[in-house]
């Protein structure tokens, strides 16, 4: 078992990694916010292998990451205030939906939709590789669909396999969530699709006084159309249960898991319970908590948890985007 081939963030390495991507093959790549599986974003056969390896229905469009605002001009028709928001974020964890430019990328990126998500990274790997390739780079998060997403190069070894062609290992990604993806288009409001990395308050402030829509809500209801096709109710989910509970009810939450058979993980805000042996601690600075929620989760699973209990997180907008994939994590497999 061959495996897939890893390289370093040498120099030499992402040229490599940049040469695999030219010929359409699949790269796994470090980001600020999570690990990305790249191809070719206008290389339809390149893409569709991504859909393949993830398991994800062809129907969910990928972000398109290019190296900086200029190249995403070349993709997408970026707006006034779709350029303002670019010129403060990027490079960084911010995600654009806006009209995509007809050619520049291929359909199986957009899902054939009208409309096309760029972002310009922060991480100075994924800066380096997109450089070197100088093309579009379709990459969604480098996990199984529903799974929750890679924050580390084993993460991704871990859920993919030999499903990818080469992982480029960047070390921890420093934000540990995805970027927040806000829908920009002349002549509609501003809409939030997905809470991120960028909290909503920044967005808020920058983008005042045009409306900013809190879409993110709706797209936690499966009953709802959702506006991002990929926040369907069940995702960022470990394999086991995932149940979250207040502080107060961590022990009758344990007891139960526990009744219903398998081993039980506990993640903490700022204390240990002490109810397992599988606990870890976060922390309760936002950050922090953030950068490590899903290394928590994968740890978790990795040591066999059938049952991973979670206290609750602190109210308040720092918080938000992990209430948001805990909420999502939680919702039972058969939704
Ligand atoms: O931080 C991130 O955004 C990471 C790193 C690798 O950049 N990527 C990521 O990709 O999280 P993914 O595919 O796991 O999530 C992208 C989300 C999906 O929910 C997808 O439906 C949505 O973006 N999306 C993509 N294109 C869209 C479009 N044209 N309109 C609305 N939503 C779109
Ligand atoms: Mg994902």
């Amino acid at each position: 078992m061959p495996g897939p081939f890893r390289l370093t963030s040498d120099p030499d390495d992402i040229a490599i990694a940049a040469d695999l991507l030219r010929a359409g093959k699949l790269v796994a790549f470090p980001t600020e916010t999570v690990y990305g599986l790249g191809a070719r974003a206008d290389d339809d056969a390149a893409v569709r292998r991504i859909y393949e390896a993830k398991g994800r229905p062809a129907t969910n469009p990928s972000i398109v990451h290019v190296a900086s605002l200029e190249a995403a001009s070349r993709v997408a028709h970026l707006d006034a205030m779709a350029r303002d928001l670019a010129s403060a974020f990027w490079p960084g964890p911010l995600t654009l939906v806006a009209k995509r430019i007809t050619g520049a990328v291929c359909d199986a990126t957009t899902s054939g939709g009208e409309t096309v998500a760029i972002r310009v990274p922060a991480h100075r790997v994924a800066r380096a590789l997109l450089e070197a390739v100088g093309l579009p780079i379709a990459a969604p998060s480098a996990n199984r669909s529903t799974h929750v997403s890679p924050t580390t190069a084993e993460h991704v070894a871990g859920s993919l396999g030999d499903r990818v062609d080469a992982i480029l290992d960047g070390g921890a990604a420093v934000h540990g969530i995805e970027s927040t993806i806000v829908r920009a288009i002349e002549g509609e409001p501003l809409a939030v699709l997905r809470l991120g990395a960028v909290p909503l308050a920044a967005i808020a402030a920058f983008a005042s006084p045009r409306l900013v829509l809190d879409a993110s809500s709706r797209i936690d209801s499966a009953d709802v159309a959702a506006p991002a096709p990929g926040g369907q109710a069940r995702h960022y989910a470990p394999r086991g249960r995932l149940v979250v509970v207040s502080r107060v009810e961590l022990a009758g939450a344990v007891r139960a898991a526990r009744a219903s058979g398998g081993r039980v993980g506990v993640i903490a805000v700022s204390a240990r319970s002490g109810l397992a042996t599988d606990e870890l601690v976060l922390g309760g600075e936002a950050a922090a908590y953030t950068a490590s929620l899903y290394a928590a989760l994968h740890e978790l699973e990795g040591r066999g948890c059938d049952a991973i209990v979670v206290e609750r997180v602190p109210d308040g907008d720092v918080w938000s985007a992990v209430r948001d994939r805990l909420r999502r994590a939680s919702v039972p497999e058969r939704a």
